[in-house]
């Protein structure tokens, strides 16, 4: 394998994510290239390849992981596949970007961190909040000292549901939004602070608008308690009307700072006749919408791998790792178990047999 030059990258997965690290690659071009893409359903990759110039395209992603030039992968497959996947990729000798949330169960974490470990291969976890510019600011400005002793972070991140039917389907993902967007907030008040320990996790949720549609929560509101004396709050939803809506607030004995990721980047419109594209998930775009420029940007998806990529040839060392997930998955675990009983849990907390997070607040029926 080349040492040095750009870092060959594989993609698994083909469709919205997928498109986003191609596309984020393409962004910023000195680190990587885009070698091939592996997807199932034939002619997704194929699209895919066609409009990022991808040379090579596999519908199995084993035989992607086969290309001995392959330096990363990066993983956007549904939920369940991930520990599959990077577990293969690790073997074959292959650096490793994993989607979030990392996995299903805490034993798929270990498992996954474990062999990237025993392989020599980096296990990076994409979450973009570490790298979206707006919330980076806000953390270089609290470690500067700007707002004092931090005791309050919050983030939130809300839309009326994710675009493909595997999200609503709990077998495949693990769980509802608190799963698929309660693992950002999480990562992001852990990271915000410094990653101190956390103490114990209380959460509430339910299913208040998508009840026909899937058996996972569709909003949560989750409270962590770190080491320190200072408190996470993690505020999620599928039934929010209007687009996606992500932002965060921080709270210093000495003073404050808010971040609404889409305004601000966003251009007040209003549009008798529609246009062609406004934000992520915003349903139509007639009346009143809040276009954004540098979408991806803002988001901190280009950064996000061009930072793996350098960290593949060593020039930096992750910021985002397969620890930081697995930290993550636990924190999840607590918050359904919490959802269930109505209480505080403390933290570790490991209980073992669990196949899906959402099990612990709302059992399949007959499980
Ligand atoms: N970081 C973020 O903000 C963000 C945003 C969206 C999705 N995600 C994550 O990315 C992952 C993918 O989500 P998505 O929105 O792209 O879903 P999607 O349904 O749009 O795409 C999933 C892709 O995985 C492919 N796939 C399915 N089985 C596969 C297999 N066996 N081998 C290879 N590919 C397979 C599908 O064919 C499809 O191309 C999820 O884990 C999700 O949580 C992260």
């Amino acid at each position: 394998m080349a040492a040095t030059g750009k870092v060959k990258v594989g993609i698994i997965g083909s469709q919205f994510e997928a498109e986003i690290h191609a596309a984020s690659f393409a962004i910023m071009t000195e680190e990587a290239e885009v070698v091939a893409v592996a997807s199932p359903t034939a002619g997704h990759p194929e699209a895919l390849a066609k409009r990022y110039g991808i040379p090579r395209v596999f519908h199995d992603y084993r035989q992607m992981l086969a290309q001995s030039d392959i330096e990363m992968v990066t993983v956007a497959a549904p939920n369940y596949l991930h520990a599959q996947i990077t577990i293969h990729a690790a073997k074959a000798g292959k650096h490793v970007v994993c989607e979030k949330p990392l996995c299903m169960t805490l034993e798929e974490a270990d498992a996954m961190i474990d062999t990237c470990r025993r392989q020599g291969v980096l296990l990076m976890y994409a979450e973009e909040l570490f790298f979206t510019p707006k919330y980076v600011k806000a953390k270089e400005m609290a470690d500067e000292g700007a707002f004092g002793r931090l005791y309050l972070v919050k983030q939130s991140e809300k839309h009326f549901g994710p675009h493909a039917e595997w999200f609503w389907n709990v077998e495949r993902s693990g769980g509802g939004v608190f799963m698929d967007m309660g693992c950002h907030g999480i990562a992001f008040c852990y990271w915000f602070l410094g990653r101190p320990q956390i103490q114990s996790v209380l959460c509430h949720m339910g299913t208040y608008v998508h009840g026909a549609r899937t058996r996972g929560e569709d909003d949560s509101i989750c409270i962590l308690e770190f080491a320190g004396n200072a408190v996470g709050v993690v505020e999620n939803s599928w039934a929010r009307r209007g687009g996606m809506d992500d932002r965060i607030e921080v709270y210093g004995e000495g003073g404050l700072t808010y971040a609404n990721l889409h305004m601000g980047n966003a251009l007040p419109t209003y549009s008798e006749y529609g246009f062609g594209y406004a934000v992520e998930k915003a349903p139509e775009t007639k009346g009143w919408t809040y276009p954004v420029f540098e979408e991806l940007w803002n988001y901190g998806f280009p950064q996000e791998m061009r930072h793996f990529a350098r960290c593949v040839r060593g020039k930096e060392e992750p910021q985002a790792t397969g620890e930081d997930g697995r930290v993550v998955q636990e924190v999840l675990y607590a918050g359904y178990e919490s959802a269930r009983t109505g209480c505080k849990v403390a933290l570790p907390f490991r209980p073992k047999g669990v196949q899906r997070p959402i099990d612990l607040w709302r059992p399949a029926a007959g499980d």
